[in-house]
């Protein structure tokens, strides 16, 4: 029956755009190799026409489609999930940038490049696009979107969203929603573009993108600093606005595990402190006649004058502020190598960052005792990712289990988000399910039924099929 299906998409659509046999593999397995799925072919356009024509042929033979654009996301929203029933439908082939407006302080790039091809492309020109996360070197644009990414710079430039000024979006019927707009002000009614942000791909597929862009921060300062407790976080991230505001441009947290998973991902990467309970990675950036390097040693000589610093270091060069990022991108690493873990994305209210972290760790380590929580993320956006790393001398999957279920227990009465910035996709599917008020899943279920009355976009992703 899947042979007959990818036959048939095979003389639609013609064989340079299907792949079917053992090279849809990679396509159907997540970033951490948790899961390994299938899928009737990939289909791989190269253009937006040639995604309509897609579009059309998945609806005529009565296919879901699961769009994908680098396949990093961590809640299996790219993987299909009736593996006879869909397809892929791959962005990588469509990774032009097809204007960059140096006055307009815009650019207008195809979904599937990717987020570092579309940084560089941007700073040659002397401008920036600030998105920037993990794994920028193979997520793509229209996934960026897709999630509302948000990573380490949301707290000066925004998510995803904040930085998208029009979309092109092929519906399910392949009628093309052409909103490529670099307006920056547009109030004419409902701003549809929104509605595909952060859609995952239920509603349409995404194809091109017009971002907005800024000035290039001519100086960037970034420090790794030592705290004596988790709570001085908190404090030192309240100094940091009043101190440094406007110019900070990311404000992390980190557990002491996460040297050693840094070191354990990256064994040459120089770690220049370990042994402290918290540690804090700042940025603070700028351009023309601001001084970043010295408002950083004059903000951080406070910290240490005040007892909330014990350790730290201003990178000297930037090289050396890599090396600094790298330990924070190296923890990620360092927990896949580690094998199945729980991976949370929370937020809470800023002010209960704190507090939060601290129940739910006891809460999780006084059940399963053997494990380890890692806690990290981004300060300024309320957003931790409380890992839990199961007690290797036990099953992972009955321990993952119990500390997700502990660790919404805590967050429920937090009126917390248990998806801050990964989204739903399928694996989040059923606690999002459980928490959404009536109305919500009625407007959802409403969305989704004007725009794709058939089911096609990504079936069982977000919501439990109809
Ligand atoms: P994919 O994984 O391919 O797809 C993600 C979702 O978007 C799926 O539902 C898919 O169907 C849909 N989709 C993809 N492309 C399109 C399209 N063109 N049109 C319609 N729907 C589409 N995320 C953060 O927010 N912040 C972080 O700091 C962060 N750090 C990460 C670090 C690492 C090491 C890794 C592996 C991931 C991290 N992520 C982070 C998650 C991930 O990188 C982001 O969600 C990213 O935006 C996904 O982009 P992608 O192209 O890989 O999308
Ligand atoms: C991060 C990803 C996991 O912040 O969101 O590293
Ligand atoms: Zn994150």
């Amino acid at each position: 029956m899947t042979e007959r299906l990818a036959t048939r998409l095979t003389i639609l659509l013609g064989d340079d755009l299907v792949l079917t046999g053992a090279g849809i593999a990679p396509y159907c397995r997540d970033w951490h190799g948790d899961v390994q799925s299938d899928a009737v072919a990939v289909l791989r356009p190269r253009s937006t026409a040639e995604v309509a024509a897609c579009m059309r042929a998945a609806a005529a033979l009565g296919l879901g489609v699961v769009p994908q654009g680098g396949n990093t996301g961590l809640v299996m929203g790219a993987i299909p999930d009736a593996p006879a029933a869909q397809v892929v439908l791959s962005l990588e082939r469509m990774t032009r940038i097809r204007a960059l407006d140096r006055d307009d302080f815009s650019a207008v790039v195809e979904a599937g490049a990717v987020l570092e091809e579309v940084k560089t492309a941007a700073a040659a020109a002397g401008l920036f696009f600030p998105l920037s996360l993990g794994a920028q070197g193979s997520c793509r644009i229209g996934g960026n979107v897709a999630t509302n990414a948000g990573g380490v710079n949301v707290l000066r430039y925004g998510m995803m969203r904040d930085l998208v000024l029009g979309l092109e979006v092929v519906l399910p019927d392949g009628q093309v929603f052409d909103g490529l707009s670099r307006l920056r002000k547009d109030n004419r009614g409902i701003d549809l573009k929104q509605l595909f942000i952060g859609a995952e791909g239920t509603l349409g597929v995404v194809t091109a993108v017009s971002l907005k862009l800024l000035p290039a921060p001519e100086q960037v300062a970034t420090a790794l600093v030592a705290l004596p407790r988790l709570e001085d976080v908190m404090t030192l991230y309240r100094r940091a606005r009043r101190d440094c505001c406007d110019l900070m441009s990311a404000f992390e947290f980190m557990p002491p595990l996460a040297m050693d998973l840094a070191r354990e991902a990256m064994p040459d990467l120089p770690i220049p402190m370990t042994g402290h309970a918290a540690y804090a990675l700042i940025e603070i950036a700028g351009s023309g006649l601001v001084d970043a390097g010295g408002l950083m040693e004059r903000f951080l000589e406070g910290a240490f004058e005040d007892g909330l610093a014990l350790d730290g270091v201003i990178a000297q060069s930037g090289t050396q502020a890599a090396n600094l990022w790298a330990i924070r991108e190296g923890m990620n690493l360092g927990q896949a190598a580690r094998g199945r873990h729980l991976r949370t994305d929370i937020s809470v209210p800023l002010s209960r960052l704190a507090d939060f972290v601290a129940e739910a760790e006891a809460a999780v380590l006084a059940a399963l005792p053997g494990s380890l929580c890692v806690s990290y993320g981004h300060v300024g956006d309320g957003n931790v990712h409380l890992n839990v790393l199961p007690d290797p001398s036990s099953p992972a999957e009955p321990q993952i289990l119990a500390a997700k279920k502990i660790v919404n227990a805590v967050l429920d009465r937090y009126a917390g988000s248990i998806s801050a910035e990964h989204g739903i996709g399928r694996l989040k599917r059923e606690e999002f399910e459980a928490r959404l008020p009536e109305v919500n899943r009625r407007l959802l279920a409403a969305v989704r039924q004007a725009i794709d009355p058939h089911g096609t976009m990504n079936p069982g992703c977000q919501l439990t099929p109809s």
